[in-house]
């Protein structure tokens, strides 16, 4: 039902939960999160709180972790919120795909050097609202770092962010594709974690294994990672593997799956041009791919639903202990085309061509 934004007076379809608040004054609606806050002022989210800490994580390689992390930071950042995004994986991609390379990096931060490197030292400020922790090769002697420390080696990376609480009010992390002691310092920092899964067999194997890691995490720190999203990702609606994948997640995880984010070329090209997909291309199906993506996080943030409420790692537990977790068997019977297979016969979906 169409109604009228009650500060910019915009009529439009509430989608969201924090497009309305009911208060004695009455119901009102918010077309966008510029107009809740000025609409609410510092009320518009429960007042001041803590960073909202997020992982980015799927040990498998390569399911668009880093593509979900810069989108989904940068999307927030154009909302207004003050957004840092740490890259956690040696590989630099972060950096890589922005255009930057901060003098010195999450290396420094972790091992502490002798000349005391703070958190402001490593910042680098990309965009407005978005800072940039930046990661290289480095990073893996950080890891022989903290591997070699006798207490709290799972710790170090919330003790040395310690300081910037409440600088940001989002801290999203890109974790490199392994059960590396670097993403043990993640899964401890954070409350949440978003799965990207691609949409094929061994991606959704990778997301039992992440299950797990959050099973052992709340086992072995007594901290527990809610998983706030899964989100399938190098979507192609006309293969039967794709709809197949996104069916079988749905099973899982219900009301955690986000809507996918399809196979694009934009989203492959963006990082080569230094640019987010809002940047690049931002007609594209697939800025409003991430678009919606960044709606349902910060939306859910704004005023949890009862349908978009994150589950708990114990209910983790019971997901993956549910049922074989799995494709549906055609897919994987002989004869059937392997996933690579599936998407190398179809094409790309067109779409608009990038705009200036
Ligand atoms: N929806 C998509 N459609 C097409 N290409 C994509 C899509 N998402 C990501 N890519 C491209 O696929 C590659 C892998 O994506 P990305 O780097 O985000 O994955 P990752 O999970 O971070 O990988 P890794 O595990 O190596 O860190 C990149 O070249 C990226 O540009
Ligand atoms: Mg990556």
């Amino acid at each position: 039902m169409t109604e009228r934004c009650s500060v910019c007076a915009r009529p439009f379809d509430p989608q969201f939960a924090y497009q309305f608040a009911a208060s004695e004054a009455g119901r009102r609606f918010f077309c966008s999160l510029d107009c809740r806050k000025e609409g609410l002022g510092g009320t518009s989210f429960g007042g001041a709180r803590r960073a909202r800490r997020v992982a980015v994580l799927n040990q498998k390689g390569g399911t668009g972790k880093t593509t979900t992390a810069i989108n989904l930071a940068a999307g927030i950042a154009d909302r207004g919120f003050d957004v840092l995004l740490v890259d956690m994986d040696a590989q630099g991609n972060v950096g890589a795909s922005l255009g930057i390379r901060g003098e010195r990096s999450l290396y420094h931060l972790l091992a502490n050097d002798p000349t005391g490197t703070t958190v402001d030292d490593v910042t680098v400020p990309v965009r407005g609202h978005l800072d940039v922790i930046t990661a290289d090769a480095t990073l893996a002697a950080a890891e022989v770092f903290l591997a070699r420390l006798e207490h709290a080696r799972d710790r170090v990376l919330g003790d040395r962010l310690q300081s910037v609480r409440g600088k940001y009010q989002y801290i999203i992390l890109d974790c490199g594709p392994s059960l590396s002691i670097l993403n043990q310092n993640a899964l401890s920092f954070v409350d949440e974690v978003m799965i990207p899964v691609s949409c094929d067999y061994l991606a959704l194997v990778g997301v039992k294994q992440v299950l797990r890691t959050l099973k052992d995490i709340d086992r072995h720190l007594g901290h527990t990672v809610r998983i706030s999203g899964v989100i399938p990702t190098f979507f192609d609606g006309r293969t039967r593997l794709g709809k197949e994948a996104v069916e079988t997640l749905r099973e899982h995880f219900g009301e955690r799956l986000y809507t996918p984010i399809r196979r694009s070329t934009r989203l492959a090209e963006a990082p080569s041009h230094r640019q987010t997909i809002f940047e690049y291309a931002p007609d594209s199906f697939s800025a409003d791919d991430y678009r919606r993506l960044v709606e349902r996080f910060v939306g859910a943030e704004a005023q949890p639903s009862e349908t978009s409420q994150p589950i708990a790692v114990a209910d983790a537990a019971a997901v993956e202990s549910s049922a074989d977790f799995a494709p549906r068997r055609e897919l994987i019977t002989p004869g059937t085309l392997s996933p690579e297979e599936h998407f190398e016969t179809t094409e790309t979906p067109t779409e608009p061509t990038r705009t200036a």
